[in-house]
């Protein structure tokens, strides 16, 4: 039986962060076993790295981390007959319950909650040197998008974003969206930008920390405009803008999704993508915020985890990406961290990152 060391923390325990080695059976029937090229790491890793979400597989104490992966087919599972060794690929997230929409292949709108999510919650995830998985959950990955594949995860969380908000938006016999607000500048916002850029949209992206910085810069470069908060608000910025169409809101900060439900415009549709903890309170005009969203015909909507056809959507994006704009999509991983290098910058944000990810060397 072969191991292979992987990057694992124990849920709940902070800092719990170590390098274990976990077993790797054979492929089973339409199972793909796969060599881990890269993995990325974000907050979510972050929030379990800091024991505040996360759940290990049963009967373990630890969870192997990492749900941004590129690797490439290591061997093939009985019945696996359109993949072969070599063959580069990523894999989603989620794995389904026996509720309606998981049974439906929507396991990213489970109902029953059940569902298991690799590296966060009941199966350990792709921070290893290889690891294995349905095929039904493998994505082929075109040979040339080596350098930026392993994006494609956290692009696919805002190709379900803008997904569900052109979805929603079909209840208009018109609608034309021509200005976005993409609130953070983390990777989410920056994917953001780049996909609404993609699409034609005049896109602001709004974020703390005033320009010049890394993050204004590839905004900038993708064509977009970088706004400080310091210097303008979310509510001085859309009332200069005079209709916002479009927001995704990703900072992370729960007080930005009130803001930008008083921010957004006319039939406009506000995605809400942050995680954020559950202890910040704020006084908000309730009246005025409901009467905004009932006068305007405006839509808030929460978006979690993607699907199948996100991540088919993403590996098309990236290709348009780098067509529009060569070497953006890449100057996004500011930090490449080879597997056997001290796991300080796994434990903490370096300074100055957009996306940091860990090298296996294959
Ligand atoms: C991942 C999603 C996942 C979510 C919550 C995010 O970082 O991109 O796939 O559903 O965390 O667990």
């Amino acid at each position: 039986m072969q191991t292979t060391t992987a990057i694992s923390v124990i849920p709940g325990v902070p800092e719990s962060l170590k390098r274990i080695e976990v077993v790797v059976p054979e492929p089973g029937p339409m199972e793909v076993l796969v060599d881990v090229i890269r993995c990325g790491i974000c907050g979510t890793d972050r929030e379990i790295i800091e024991g505040h979400i996360g759940l290990p597989p049963q009967n373990q104490q630890h969870i192997v981390l990492g749900h941004e992966v590129l690797g490439r087919v290591h061997a093939a599972g009985s019945g696996v007959t359109d993949l072969h060794p070599g063959d580069l690929v990523t894999a989603t997230v989620r794995r389904p319950d026996r509720c309606p929409s998981c049974q439906a292949g929507q396991p990213d709108m489970c109902q029953w909650q059940q569902y298991t999510e690799h590296g966060i919650k009941g199966r350990n995830g792709f921070l290893a040197g290889k690891f294995i998985t349905e095929r039904t959950y493998v994505i082929p990955v075109d040979a040339h998008l080596e350098e930026t594949g392993v994006l494609i995860e956290p692009l696919t969380v805002v190709e379900k974003a803008v997904r569900q908000a052109m979805l929603i938006q079909r209840r208009m016999a018109v609608w034309e969206p021509r200005t976005a607000i993409v609130a953070g500048a983390g990777p989410i916002g920056i994917l953001g930008t780049l996909l609404l850029r993609s699409l034609g949209l005049v896109v602001y992206t709004v974020a703390r920390t005033p320009a010049p910085n890394i993050h204004s810069d590839v905004v900038r470069r993708a064509g977009a405009h970088y706004v400080s908060t310091r210097e303008e608000t979310i509510t001085a910025l859309a009332q200069r803008l005079g209709n916002v169409d479009i927001i995704l809101e990703s900072t992370g900060a729960s007080v930005v999704a009130f803001e930008a439900m008083a921010a957004l415009g006319i039939n406009g549709v506000l995605v809400l993508l942050s995680v954020t903890d559950t202890a910040t309170m704020m006084k908000v005009s309730t009246g005025r915020i409901n009467n905004g969203l009932v006068g305007g015909n405006k839509v808030v909507v929460g978006s979690v985890n993607s699907g199948i056809e996100d991540f088919e959507a993403a590996v098309s994006r990236l290709d348009r990406f780098n067509q529009l704009w060569p070497g953006l999509a890449a100057s996004i991983i500011t930090h490449r961290i080879p597997f056997n290098d001290d796991l300080s910058s796994v434990l903490h944000e370096p300074k100055d990152a957009i996306k940091v990810v860990i090298e296996f060397g294959v």
